[in-house]
């Protein structure tokens, strides 16, 4: 058998009996479509954040492109983020007709160096897009100081960091609007794809809700201006609405599999060789990938697949050395931080129902292989 990076297989196990009763709940209620889960989600999710509103979406990826829409983002505006990120998010940007400028992230936590974000403002910069990758959120307050003085709109990816905490405050609560997916693997999934748009401000709301409805809204049938169908499904909806009630126990899960991990390599790791994941001042890491690093990456992931455990590097190729986005001009060396890690990261195997005796495994190979090498 082998121990995968993620699997669903045992939560499903544990929550047969409500996720088949979200499903019958939608089918017998009569509304497939934008329909009382949908609704219900969106209230709680905004409440989950503190936040006035959520807009359901059909994916993260959607969630990205609709928000910089519906902040007034498109074609001829620059968009700083970074190029360590799931391609998506600039697939996103790119959608939204407008160009992806990257900062390089910082060796300590893999996240954007807000440090080079003033230098890569121009005139024709109008938001900021910082990722809280991995479960952890950027330093938003340097941020929020440069939006401020430049005049730019800042849209949060929380792809990766539902419930992550900055300064006791909650990812997708400190700009202004945050993208969520429910991907699956994510640390709130569903089962298929999904995804939200959170915000406080009613005309960002409003755009959303006719962006990811054709463009249509008040008047039905009616295009304002031309949007997309891009609708969360009821079916997900009543799921994340179940799952979102068992949030904070997934993130108290993914906890305790990070604090094993971090007990059974200790005394493996070190400058040069295995490098685990640090927690940046002012954040609670919600783990929902947990990166480690070592130079020789490829070597390890090649000799686990001998102890039947399959590991997962995010992401083995930076977004601005990706043929898809040649036309943006980078070149190789521009991010050094970000190409070198895309070199040495992996991630072992993390999600809530992570059998001990399984993560045992992947400790004691990893130490077996770390002594070969
Ligand atoms: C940081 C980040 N942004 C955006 C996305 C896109 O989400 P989705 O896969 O739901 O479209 C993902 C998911 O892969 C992600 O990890």
């Amino acid at each position: 058998m082998t121990i995968r990076v993620w699997d669903y297989l045992a939560e499903y196990d544990t929550e047969r009996e409500s996720i088949l009763e979200a499903v019958t709940t939608v089918f017998e209620s009569g509304q497939l479509i934008l329909g009382q889960s949908v609704r219900e989600f969106e209230r709680e999710y905004a409440a989950y954040h503190g936040m006035r509103h959520c807009v359901g979406v059909d994916n993260g990826t959607n969630a990205v492109l609709l928000g910089l829409e519906a902040l007034g983002i498109g074609p001829g505006d620059e968009v700083i983020t970074v190029s360590n990120t799931a391609a998506p998010t600039v697939v996103a940007i790119d959608g939204a007709g407008a160009t992806p400028v990257f900062v390089d992230v910082r060796d300590q936590d893999y996240l954007m160096d807000t440090d080079a974000v003033e230098a890569a403002i121009t005139p024709r910069t109008k938001a900021l897009l910082p990722v809280h990758l991995y479960g952890q959120c950027v330093d938003m307050a340097p941020l929020g100081t440069l939006a401020e003085r430049h005049g730019l709109v800042i849209l949060e990816d929380c792809a990766q960091a539902h419930g992550a905490l900055h300064h006791g405050q909650l990812a997708g609560t400190m700009g202004d609007a945050s993208a969520f997916s429910f991907y699956p693997t994510k640390v709130l999934g569903a089962y298929g794809d999904g995804g939200a748009v959170v915000t406080s401000d009613d005309t960002v709301m409003r755009n959303l809700r006719r962006l990811r409805y054709y463009g249509m809204e008040d008047v039905y049938y009616v295009v304002q201006t031309p949007g997309h169908n891009s609708r969360l499904d009821e079916v997900h909806a009543e799921i994340l609405r179940r799952k979102l009630r068992r949030l904070d126990d997934y993130i108290a899960g993914r906890r305790a599999v990070a604090a094993r991990y971090a007990e059974g390599l200790a005394d493996v790791t070190g400058p040069g060789g295995l490098v685990l994941p640090s927690v940046t001042a002012g954040n609670e890491h919600v783990y929902y990938v947990y990166v480690v690093r070592h130079p020789e990456r490829d070597t390890i992931i090649e000799r686990m697949k001998g102890y039947g455990i399959s590991l997962n590097i995010s992401y083995p190729w930076p977004v601005h050395t990706m043929t898809g986005f040649a036309h943006l001009g980078y070149r190789k060396g521009d991010l050094p931080v970000t190409e070198r890690l895309a070199g040495e990261i992996f991630s072992l195997p993390m999600y809530p129902s992570l059998r001990k005796d399984d993560q045992d495994k992947v400790i004691s190979a990893l130490r077996e292989v770390l002594s070969t090498l």
